[in-house]
């Protein structure tokens, strides 16, 4: 028998109750909420949604996943951004199906996000502004002269070139996760709360959890 939180029945032995969200059974403040959290997983470093977990499907046709850094969120537009290399698996990906997943778990809020995602890379003014706001230990990442992912004899042979690679710049690629859908689950004492956000088709509904 396993003891997650989510394992647990719904406890209404007051002296069980542990604080609870306002949002807790209002499901437009939930949504918000949810929002709100990946707004602060962009500026703080420390939240556990700053390093979500993105879901593509690989051009064999399988499911494969990754952390990436979640650079961005703009809640009134419903997208999300991360940065990663032109030559990356996931640019394969999303070029040849755009749909993609995304998962966020804060343990210390108990609350999980499932996003649906379509990938987009972004250019333009929206790549200009993404690259001066970029570190210069994050460009380094960008400066390698092969592909990540491709086979090498020995670790050592990974080579950086700032010159050739114009800093980086020519393998770096702002990628936006345009969101349709966000499945909301708070793991609580006193009964969970799962909840299907979509805004594609402008509806929201709570869901057994
Ligand atoms: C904490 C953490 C943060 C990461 N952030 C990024 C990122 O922002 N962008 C990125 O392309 N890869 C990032 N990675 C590496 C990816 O998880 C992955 O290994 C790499 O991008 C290759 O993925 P792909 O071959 O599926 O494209 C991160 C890994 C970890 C562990």
């Amino acid at each position: 028998m396993s003891d997650t939180e989510f394992d647990r029945k719904p406890n209404n032995d007051a002296r069980n109750i542990a604080p609870i969200l306002p949002c807790y059974d209002d499901l437009a403040a939930s949504c918000a909420y949810g929002w709100s959290m990946l707004e602060r997983g962009v500026k703080d470093r420390k939240s556990a949604f700053h390093t979500p977990s993105v879901a593509t499907i690989t051009t064999a046709g399988h499911p494969t996943i990754r952390t990436v850094v979640l650079r961005g969120c703009d809640t009134n537009a419903k997208t999300l951004r991360f940065h990663t290399d032109t030559r990356s698996g996931k640019i394969a990906e999303l070029t040849e199906n755009p749909n993609a997943a995304m998962h966020f778990y804060d343990a210390g809020a108990k609350i999980q996000l499932r996003l649906a995602v379509k990938l987009e890379t972004l250019s333009g003014d929206a790549y200009d502004t993404a690259w001066a706001a970029t570190r210069p230990m994050s460009r380094e990442c960008y400066q390698v002269t092969q592909s990540p992912g491709s086979s090498i004899d020995e670790p050592y042979q990974v080579a950086f070139d700032a010159d050739a690679t114009r800093d980086g710049e020519d393998h770096f690629v702002p990628v936006a996760a345009h969101v349709y859908q966000m499945e909301w689950l708070y793991l609580a004492a006193r009964g969970h709360r799962r909840a299907l956000f979509d805004f594609a088709a402008d509806t929201q509904n709570w869901l057994v959890p």
